[in-house]
């Protein structure tokens, strides 16, 4: 006989604020082609699930490893031929005054560790909305409170300075910049990083700087780093393997921390605490860090033509279909449109994916401000997929609010 009543592990109710609307909507897509359904997926952000592969050199970089016997434990930091190429890679993008660099599983858990290593309890960071889930996420894990600063949808979604100022409390430890961004497509300008790199000085913020998307510009953009414009200023850069080098499932990502260097050294203590207590990000995928980032870039001029031109379609659709306009999205994979409807952009999605199979994830999953209604569109799939979803959708909304506004 049990000595109590069993009853229910319940989980810990800081989890009621992490939301991740990428993979909850797949549960309900799931459903739908349970039901025998093919659905079109505008949802995931993974090039592997299209006609996007690994370069050949990864695989066999990573094979070699395993078979030499690289299967043990790394180092914590990550194994040296990858470090000195993520130094390289950092020299070439004009980031200097590096005082650490480490490799991690995934920017995401780079991410993670960062942020675990700077707050406190009271203390926050400012989030763009719309954003990356990632970040909420991790926060939400820590118990700190969201600080969200906007993107200006009218300002080809830069980051709003004012909101930002606005935002700034003296709990506010630092910033994160997301460029190219998830889920708008936009690229910062070097003024806009400029202003930014003026804010962490005058405020004394530490600045994080997901760049996974730099090597996917669209146009003749140039993409700088944020680090790049302030050496003087504590950032850490996030890389990674998962979008520029198409191997999202080896989960290797990197942090690159620059600054001055007594400014930093404490945090950088802190972050190789909690990277030695993780004990090492995954062993034989490092070996393919070193041939990605000095070995061929070929693929890159393949993805980014295939890129540009489901970009251009997915904006010709955009603007020319009622309700729905967008700002082009200049770097990624994401077109962030908004929609003129009357009811919200959650309620549309499920429906659109119940009647239509076609997945795309509601703004409000990333963000966005009162009254607006979005879309984000990973145009990842072919053209043809994308102009079966795009007519899937025009039609849905056609029958659910009429031809015209
Ligand atoms: C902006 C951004 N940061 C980080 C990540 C996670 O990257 P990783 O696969 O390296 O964990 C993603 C994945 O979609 C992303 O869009």
């Amino acid at each position: 006989m049990p000595l109590t009543q069993t009853r229910e592990i319940s989980a810990a109710s800081r989890l009621e604020k992490v939301r991740y609307a990428i993979r909850d909507l797949a549960c309900v897509a799931a459903e739908v082609s349970k039901q025998g359904h093919k659905i079109l997926p505008l949802n995931i952000g993974d090039p592997l699930n299209f006609d996007f592969q690994t370069p050949p050199h990864l695989i066999e970089a990573v094979y070699k490893a395993m078979r030499d016997g690289k299967n043990g434990y790394a180092p914590s930091s990550g194994i040296t031929p990858a470090l000195d190429a993520i130094r390289g890679e950092a020299a070439r993008k004009g980031i200097t005054n590096i005082q650490d660099v480490f490799v991690t599983s995934g920017v995401s858990e780079s991410v993670d560790i960062c942020l675990t290593a700077l707050l406190n309890p009271g203390e926050d960071v400012l989030t763009p909305s719309p954003d990356y889930p990632l970040y909420s996420a991790v926060l939400a894990k820590l118990d700190i409170p969201l600080n969200t600063y906007y993107l200006n949808e009218e300002d080809g979604w830069q980051p709003d300075l004012d909101d930002i100022r606005r935002k700034l409390t003296p709990r506010t430890r630092g910033m994160v910049l997301i460029n190219p961004n998830n889920p708008t497509g936009s690229v910062c300008s070097r003024k806009m990083l400029e202003d930014i790199a003026e804010l962490a000085r005058r405020h004394n913020l530490l600045l994080f700087a997901d760049e996974i998307y730099d090597k996917l510009i669209l146009d003749d953009d140039e993409h700088i780093s944020l680090a790049a414009v302030a050496p003087d200023v504590p950032v850490v850069t996030f890389g990674g393997l998962s979008k520029n080098y198409l191997a999202p499932g080896w989960r290797i990502g990197w942090g690159i921390i620059s600054g001055d260097s007594s400014q930093v050294k404490p945090y950088v203590d802190g972050v190789n605490k909690m990277l030695r207590a993780r004990l090492c990000a995954n062993h034989p995928e490092q070996y393919a860090i070193q041939p990605a980032l000095e070995g061929p870039q070929d693929h890159l001029v393949e993805v980014r033509g295939k890129l540009r031109s489901r970009r251009d379609l997915t904006v010709k659709w955009c603007n020319s279909t009622p309700r729905v306009s967008c700002v082009p999205p200049r770097g990624a994979f994401y077109a962030y449109p908004r929609l003129d409807i009357p009811e919200s952009d959650d309620v549309f999605v499920k429906e659109l994916l119940l009647q239509r199979h076609v997945l795309a994830v509601h703004g409000s999953g990333f963000g966005e401000k009162p009254g607006t209604q979005h879309l984000r569109i990973v145009f990842l799939p072919d053209e043809k997929t994308l102009t079966a979803a795009y007519g899937g959708i025009a039609d849905f909304m056609q029958a659910r609010y009429g031809k015209s506004l």
